[in-house]
């Protein structure tokens, strides 16, 4: 029997519904699901590595075949350090595929036993990303619904603080 680990990448800043149905998905093919988020001081994420990670362990607490990390250099380093043999990426649209594509390919040309599947997230969540997830929440929309709601309180709170600076 094969025991897949698979890495699911990324920011996460902050965590949406996207990104959930995403690693649902994920620990359902998996045997292992690692969520790994890049520690990247020039991003200039709004929320800090550590909030971010609170967010993640809280909401995927509920599978026991997902754990979160942590990583900095190149991802197929960090595959290799974690004996992982996929990649997890999400595609939402076409738009999302050149660069994806891009990077597969790059991945794949560092570490050839490294395979990358992308998965479609619900229809539902077909246009959510964090960057338009923190642009409405710093001009006051609402995005209920498209973020688990503890973290649209603390993003509210992240905003509104910022703001008062
Ligand atoms: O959530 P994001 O910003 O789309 O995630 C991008 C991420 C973290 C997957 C990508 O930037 C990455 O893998 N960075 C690590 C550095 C690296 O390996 N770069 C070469 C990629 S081909």
């Amino acid at each position: 029997m094969k025991d897949v680990t698979a890495i699911y990448p990324g920011t996460f800043d902050p965590l949406t519904n996207g990104h959930l149905d995403l690693i649902e998905r994920g620990s359902k093919i998996f045997d292992q699901l690692i969520v790994a988020v890049l520690i990247n001081a020039e991003k200039d994420p709004l929320f800090t590595l550590e909030e971010r990670l609170g967010m993640l362990r809280e909401f995927t607490a509920k599978y026991d075949n997902v754990r979160i990390d942590t990583f900095g250099g190149l991802l197929v380093d960090y595959a290799k350090q974690v004996n992982a043999k996929a990649l997890l990426r999400g595609i939402r649209a076409i738009s999302d595929y050149e660069y994806e594509l891009q990077m597969a390919l790059m991945n794949r040309k560092l570490f050839p036993d490294l395979e990358t599947v992308f998965m479609m997230p619900a229809v539902s969540y077909s246009y959510v990303s964090s960057r338009l997830v923190k642009e409405i929440a710093r001009l006051g929309g609402s995005v209920t619904g498209l973020v688990p709601q503890a973290v649209e309180e603390r993003l509210q709170s992240k905003v509104n603080g910022k703001s008062k600076k």
